[in-house]
């Protein structure tokens, strides 16, 4: 048996979920649905579960009730999701670590896993998506050097594993998160 099979034979037996963070664009959601198949367990998306409960759009929360009210309800979904016995994949927002108390909440709720991307492949990943309140502006790009620039020190500061997912194949991604969470012991 390869070592990649033996690290993700473990990740099963773990006790702990896998969290992942990162900015808008870097294949969170995707990333964390083929995780969470392979592991054979769910994967939850922060954005999908608050639309859910509010049944509205994340673009409608933050036109209709702001950005703080939307920044409030993931503090209490995090809280939430501590107390889920279930284990999972989580995939968040990419504005949820701002917040200090939202990292402490998430180093409780599993194994953190950054997935960091640069602004530029954001910008062409991302270009005419409107789905983004945050980056529904003139110049988009500026927009998203900037947020990144903010928020690094926070994406790092909370995160047990970091993967630079700008060129790599989604299995190598796959491959560093079991290798990198194992070595962590998370
Ligand atoms: C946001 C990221 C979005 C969503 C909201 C705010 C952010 O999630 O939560 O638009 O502040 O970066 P994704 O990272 O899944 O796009």
């Amino acid at each position: 048996m390869g070592d990649k099979e033996v690290d993700m034979i473990q990740m099963k037996g773990s006790k702990n979920n896998v969290v992942l963070i990162g900015f808008m664009g870097c294949g969170k959601t995707t990333i964390g649905t083929k995780l969470a198949f392979l592991l054979k367990q769910e994967c939850l998306d922060t954005d999908k579960l608050l639309e859910k409960k509010c049944g509205k759009s994340v673009s409608s929360i933050f036109a209709e009730e702001g950005e703080e009210v939307f920044r409030q309800m993931e503090t209490e979904l995090l809280q939430e999701l501590i107390q889920r016995k279930r284990k999972g994949v989580f995939s968040l927002g990419g504005g949820t670590p701002v917040r200090p108390e939202n990292r402490a909440l998430l180093k409780e709720l599993g194994g953190v896993v950054y997935l960091r991307i640069r602004p530029e492949t954001v910008y062409e990943r991302l270009k005419g998506d409107v789905t983004r309140p945050l980056l529904r502006c003139e110049n988009p790009l500026e927009r998203i050097k900037q947020l990144i620039k903010e928020r690094e020190e926070a994406y790092c500061s909370c995160a047990d594993v970091i993967v630079d997912v700008d060129e790599m194949p989604m299995d190598d991604i796959i491959d560093e998160i079991v290798f990198g969470l194992r070595k962590s012991g998370r």
